[in-house]
């Protein structure tokens, strides 16, 4: 066996719904393992730094940056992709909201706007355009498109809102 077989390590993971084994180095990012194995190359990689929010995926419904964090800490989680977003045919509302809302121009950022934006979502702690601004800071466009990204995030955060004081 040779040193870098050795040095590899097995994990396992469920990527949008689907359980799979691997086995990695221990230096390999999980923007990596996504993209080059297995061809899930809708999440992007940017800066590779942690600095653009290019490569956001939701890990166990929080939204993180794949390329900050080894795959094999990841063992054993759930991710989800924008591959994963859209069910049984439909898009994700976040998704048919960007494109009712123009929100892309290059569209290089547009993944990575969307998974941040659905981890919002389930944190539940955005109320206002403003909030919408500042928790989605992570996530930089050089196009350009904030406002139609906001629009769009909006026009699903505000109807969740006012279902959910309803309900109260
Ligand atoms: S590619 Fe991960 S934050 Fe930029
Ligand atoms: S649409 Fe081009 S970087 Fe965002």
């Amino acid at each position: 066996m040779t040193q870098i077989a050795q040095s590899r390590l097995p994990i396992s993971l469920t990527v949008n719904g689907t359980q799979h084994a691997f086995e990695i180095e221990p230096w390999v990012t999980l923007l990596d393992l996504l993209r080059e194995r297995l061809a899930l190359t809708g999440t992007k990689k940017g800066c590779d730094q942690g600095q653009c929010g290019a490569c956001t995926v939701l890990v166990d419904g929080q939204r993180i940056n794949s390329c900050l964090s080894l795959a094999v800490s990841r063992d054993g989680a759930e991710v989800t992709t924008i591959e994963g977003l859209a069910q049984e045919g439909e898009l994700h509302p976040l998704q048919a909201a960007f494109i009712e809302r123009d929100a892309f121009q290059c569209g290089y950022c547009t993944p990575g706007q969307i998974c941040s934006a659905a981890g919002l979502l389930a944190e539940g702690h955005t109320h206002t355009r403003a909030e919408i601004r500042e928790h989605m800071s992570g996530n930089l466009c050089r196009c350009g498109a904030y406002t139609n990204i906001a629009d769009a995030i909006e026009d699903v955060l505000q109807p969740r809102l006012a279902m959910r004081e309803a309900a109260e």
